[in-house]
């Protein structure tokens, strides 16, 4: 096999981390880009804005041009509240952070993200992220379509119970009233449409690196995540 081609100095290097929601990717994506102090893409927050922008325009849950119009047009952006640190999401300017992380978000993400025309839409805003001096992507495709030639790919996964528990808590956390069998029922019915899409369906990269982290805590999941991108020369 031929040896891989060296990463040229002026490559922006990106570590795309996918996997099924209630994997940790979020929580993992966003501590590496952190202590890297790169870049961070929350591509399912792109799409669950597509989808809450539609609800809030009034438009019907098929249109599926309407939603594409509003995915081509989103005024999105990402930052942190000053006060408490906590993740800030504006939707034209408008804060929507705790409607955007709402499973209702979530379903109705999982639902626009199955149209072509939307993910194309959403391709070139992703790709813009790629900036010195790196790249933390978490989503579902990053390492098989929006950034299918990076250095490091990680597909982060867990049981589907681990994945609804570590989900409930988080809602919880947040005051939802989500019970845990019905946010069970909604994680199986959004992975079952995420893996079986015609376009860019969930499942890991032929390169990358799976990890499963049903039995591990956060900090373990992230020592290999170091490990792998130091043995990959990325960082020290
Ligand atoms: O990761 P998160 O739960 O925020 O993603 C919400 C939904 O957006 C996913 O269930 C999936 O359908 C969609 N998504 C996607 N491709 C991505 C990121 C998210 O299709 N790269």
């Amino acid at each position: 096999m031929a040896p891989s081609a060296a990463i040229p100095s002026t490559a922006v290097p990106i570590v795309a981390i996918d996997g099924p929601s209630g994997s940790g990717k979020g929580t993992i994506a966003r501590r590496l880009a952190e202590r890297l102090d790169w870049h961070l893409l929350d591509s399912g927050a792109l799409y669950r804005l597509v989808a809450l922008a539609g609800a809030r325009a009034g438009l019907g849950t098929e249109d599926v041009e309407g939603h594409t119009a509003l995915a081509r047009t989103l005024q999105a952006d990402f930052g942190r509240d000053p006060e408490t640190g906590g993740e800030r999401i504006l939707l034209a300017g408008e804060e929507v952070t705790a409607q955007v992380r709402e499973e209702r978000s979530g379903m109705g993400a999982s639902r626009v993200a199955a149209w072509p025309s939307v993910r194309a839409a959403l391709v070139d805003r992703q790709r813009a992220y790629a900036q010195h001096p790196g790249l933390v992507a978490d989503g579902r495709d990053m390492g098989t379509v929006i950034f299918s030639d990076a250095p490091l790919k990680i597909f982060l996964t867990a049981s589907a119970d681990e994945r609804a528990r570590r989900r409930h808590k988080q809602l919880k956390y947040k005051e939802s009233t989500a019970s845990l069998a019905a946010l069970s029922r909604e994680i199986a019915e959004r992975d079952e449409r995420d893996a079986n899409r015609a376009v860019a369906p969930l499942r890991p990269a032929s390169d990358a690196f799976v990890i499963d982290s049903t039995e591990l805590t956060a900090d373990e999941v992230f020592e290999r995540v170091i490990e792998l991108g130091r043995s990959k020369g990325l960082w020290a």
